[in-house]
């Protein structure tokens, strides 16, 4: 079975009068012949927007879409829903939307993931819990903290999805994708400058690979948020990091969604 992963489709931004993305997944799908596509969150900046697509996207496709919410499918800033849960539980229930449920992709593989979330773990740690909390620094502000509200802290959300990760996999024979939205390795962090030191913090958990590592039936971790496309193999686990972004940070952003697309998606065989 060929599963194929792509991540930050950003549709809202990157959608064109005559070039929209869920035509050219759709078509790339069909010609890959992929059995599951995996898209591993931030479809939009709007829950409604990104359930119209998810919803559109699964109408008789050829492939099996499935997705994980990310912190931009999650912002409240059109629809001003203000408890998160509100969103997160309608995603819950769409079939295409795997958030704390199990797939079983064949006799030997199954499915697993949510969002995931960060507990500030990645940052360097000479920084005020103040600072943070609040998501600003270096004259910048971590938007999930304005648009983004679960009443809980974020230290509380990484151990809810952990807990959740935890139960779905433990006992689990068969082989697992786990797909999350955060990072669940700190290999993908970024260092290429000062400002950076602070906002790793928001971008996922070292957690999340303590778990992998705890179960090694766990064979691929799949994630975006980062804006890389990257893979790496730790332990029993490749963890893939495959994000399609912003034209602006496209390979060639005059490159039409199909070209971009083609070359960005990341193929393997289960
Ligand atoms: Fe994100």
């Amino acid at each position: 079975m060929k599963i194929s992963v792509l991540s930050d489709i950003h549709t809202d931004l990157n959608d064109k009068e005559n070039d929209k993305i869920i035509d050219s997944l759709r078509l790339i799908s069909e010609e890959t012949d992929t059995g599951v596509f995996l898209i591993a969150g931030d479809v939009s900046n709007n829950y409604e927007s990104t359930v119209n697509f998810m919803n559109e996207l699964t109408k008789n496709s050829h492939s099996s879409f499935y997705f994980v919410p990310g912190n931009h499918d999650m912002w409240n800033i059109e629809n001003k829903i203000d408890d998160s849960w509100k969103i997160y539980n309608e995603y819950k229930k769409y079939d295409w939307c795997i958030s704390g449920k199990k797939i079983n992709l064949n006799s030997d593989w199954c499915l697993v993931g949510d969002i995931g979330w960060y507990d500030y773990s990645f940052s360097e740690k000479n920084f005020f819990y103040s600072e943070f909390n609040s998501g600003k620094n270096f004259d910048r502000q971590w938007k999930d903290k304005l648009y983004v509200n679960w009443n809980k802290t974020d230290s509380e959300m990484t151990d809810y999805f952990f807990n959740n990760f935890e139960e779905l996999v433990k006992g689990e024979n068969k082989n697992i994708i786990f797909m999350t939205h955060m990072l669940t390795n700190n290999f993908f962090t970024v260092h290429d400058n000062e400002m950076w030191k602070f906002f790793n913090a928001f971008l996922g958990s070292e957690k999340y690979s303590k778990l992998i590592n705890k179960y090694n039936n766990i064979k691929f971790s799949v994630m975006g948020h980062v804006h890389y496309r990257k893979i790496f193999s730790q332990n029993s686990c490749v963890y893939i990091c495959n994000c399609l972004n912003y034209r602006n940070e496209w390979e060639n952003p005059e490159n039409s969604s199909y070209n971009e697309i083609k070359n960005a998606i990341y193929t393997f065989e289960i």
